[in-house]
């Protein structure tokens, strides 16, 4: 991994700026941020991540879903890379639920997301793919998609009072694994 590649926090500029498409995909450059991202979102034990946390506000985000205590059922799917993604629809339906963020460490919120989503996005290889996400993996690559748009999951919130903190976050899991 590449030693300046470190998470940008909040209040750093890059998380605030509209990440730029890529359009050389094969080059070095752009399959190494690639693998960079992936050994990070590994390394933190993260679901998503996406290019402008590494300071560089490229159309490029990771998706990687897995069970946890609060999705037991969320798929385990191989890290994808999305390149250049977009919305093409989604879901009336909203829901609600708390999300986290390696920008915004110490914190949850409970953030409204579409339940359903169609999207598009170039693979690695540089194939063009159509998707149907829904749930927790909606979840997820809305909350990376809003980073390439300069938005992180704060400015998602109905109310500042949607906010706790990690400590009270974890807390409130431990009856779900005592039930589970
Ligand atoms: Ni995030």
């Amino acid at each position: 991994m590449s030693e300046q590649l470190v998470i940008a926090q909040l209040g750093d500029p890059v998380l605030r700026q509209v990440a730029r498409p890529i359009d050389n995909i094969q080059d070095d450059t752009i399959q190494r941020l690639i693998d960079d991202l992936l050994e990070i979102l590994i390394a933190s034990n993260g679901v998503g991540i996406a290019a402008p946390q590494v300071g560089v506000a490229y159309q490029l985000l990771i998706v990687a879903s897995r069970p946890n205590l609060r999705y037991p059922h969320a798929p385990k799917m191989e890290p994808t890379a999305m390149i250049n993604p977009q919305i093409l629809s989604h879901s009336g339906e909203v829901v609600e639920d708390w999300e986290g963020c390696l920008s915004v460490p110490g914190i949850r919120g409970l953030v409204p997301r579409y339940r359903l989503i169609e999207i598009a996005y170039t693979n690695r290889q540089g194939q063009l793919v159509e998707q149907r996400l829904e749930d927790f993996v909606a979840r997820i690559f809305q909350h990376e998609y809003d980073h390439l748009k300069g938005m992180v999951f704060l400015d998602r919130l109905k109310n500042v009072r949607n906010i706790i903190t990690d400590q009270e976050y974890l807390s409130r899991m431990v009856p779900t694994q005592v039930l589970a």
